[in-house]
């Protein structure tokens, strides 16, 4: 369920029709909802009751800071994966012990800055990912005269998420500690300065349209917690990362909600005694932004009919990078034709990967109509690129009847500003 739906024949989003957003900010632009981001928070929250749980937002998804704000008001943490991350969630009043810090490759720098942040109190937890991760964090926790709180990223070896781009909890990927190492690794936890165990985790994909993998996963790590404590170390949380899946197309097979996921953690970890930490990112996300768009052309007489919009795959990459489908509609027409048209909707980028959609049937549109690209609230804009010297389109947060810019349009100026062309030349 989100907050964006059809009245009096246009798109609005809560209170606001979104040609109204249009004439003012002009297009492309990504709209969110507030109403939306709480609703599917809420979900999630409620999902958890009963458990000691924290939910740790995962910041990548879409990580503006009055997105952020919103969800550390109704009492979201963080999970994030770079120093950059990490001062976004700070600055939008997310405390450091509610921040879990995830990712294979973090730099010393940032492990400062995290051991650092809440006034020297550190983050809630970092969730490493190798051996060599744990020497590093060990030196730079002993050179500030800090325990860094450690759990370590358990690769189980399932198959889940939407793409093999995106699946991450295979023995092949580069992400976490293969099962089999993984009684060793915390052994060397016990060896090193400046470390304390506190817990598991766990990431295994995104986009997971089924709780199987889920549990197949929980299963093996819960299996290894149990052996962890004979080994005598204090387990005492399990992150079980994000990944839960959302429906990108009214058509498609019910992805399952927070609640059932929910119900499924309680009944796995009954009894285990843990801290459950979850990471949701395009769960919360996903379904409360579109991507809103003018058509400017229409090119049609030969093979296909294109709909050439003035968003491009440099706005939203993820039918260009995933072949990920994003349902199209109409949000405003100047028309009111009822013919249908099959359209490949593209973008003006010079690659002929820059296409959102392939023959997808539309009622018929004409130059000036504006087009709501849905679910782009997740992955959207954070992947954003000024390929083609597109500036970065703007982010705009509605809640009811109000809303606002909550990231301008930088000018191409901005852009030519960040260069420079040396003297010698
Ligand atoms: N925790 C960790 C450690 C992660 O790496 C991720 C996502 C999440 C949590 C959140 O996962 P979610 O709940 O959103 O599935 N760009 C791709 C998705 C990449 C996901 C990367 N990791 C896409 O557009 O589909």
């Amino acid at each position: 369920m989100n907050h964006f739906h059809q009245k009096q024949g246009q798109l609005w989003a809560e209170d606001v029709p979104l040609s109204a957003i249009a004439q003012t900010v002009g297009t492309p632009i990504y709209v969110y909802s507030a109403a939306t981001f709480t609703r599917h928070y809420n979900a999630f929250s409620k999902a958890a009751t009963g458990i000691d749980h924290l939910i740790a937002y995962s910041v990548k998804a879409n990580s503006n800071l009055a997105v952020l704000a919103l969800l550390s008001k109704l009492g979201a943490g963080a999970d994030v994966v770079s120093g950059g991350e990490l001062e976004r969630a700070i600055q939008a009043g997310i405390t450091a012990d509610k921040i879990v810090f995830s990712g294979v490759g973090k730099t010393k720098d940032e492990m400062r800055a995290a051991l650092g942040a809440g006034n020297g109190d550190g983050i809630y937890q970092f969730n490493v990912e190798s051996v060599p991760e744990l020497i590093a964090l060990s030196e730079v926790a002993t050179q500030m005269g800090k325990i860094a709180p450690v759990a370590l990223r358990i690769n189980p070896d399932v198959t889940a998420g939407g793409h093999e781009k995106i699946s991450t909890g295979k023995a092949e990927n580069k992400f976490g500690i293969d099962i089999t190492l993984a009684r060793a690794a915390y052994d060397k936890i016990r060896t090193l300065p400046g470390l304390e165990v506190t817990g598991v985790d766990m990431h295994i994909g995104s986009q997971i349209t089924s709780l199987a993998p889920f549990e197949k996963a929980m299963d093996k790590i819960l299996d290894l917690v149990t052996a962890l404590r004979s080994d005598g170390h204090n387990i005492k949380t399990y992150d079980l990362g994000g990944g839960l899946g959302i429906n990108y197309d009214e058509g498609q097979d019910d992805s399952p909600l927070p609640a059932a996921y929910g119900a499924m953690v309680k009944r796995k970890i009954k009894g285990h005694g843990l801290k459950i930490i979850f990471e949701p990112g395009r769960a919360i996300a996903g379904n409360s932004g579109i991507l809103l768009s003018t058509v400017q052309y229409i090119k049609s007489g030969g093979a296909r009919t294109f709909l050439i919009l003035d968003a491009a795959m440099n706005d939203l990459i993820r039918p260009a990078l995933y072949g990920a489908h994003h349902q199209v509609e109409a949000a405003h027409k100047n028309n009111t034709a009822n013919e249908t048209v099959a359209y490949d909707i593209v973008g003006p980028v010079c690659e002929t990967g820059d296409t959102f959609a392939v023959k997808r049937d539309m009622l018929k549109m004409e130059a000036g109509d504006l087009v709501a690209i849905r679910s782009a609230g997740a992955y959207g804009a954070v992947q954003a690129s000024e390929y083609n010297t597109r500036p970065l389109i703007p982010e705009v947060l509605v809640s009811g009847d109000q809303y606002a810019v909550i990231r301008k349009r930088p000018s191409i100026q901005d852009i030519l500003d960040r260069e420079a062309v040396p003297s010698w030349l």
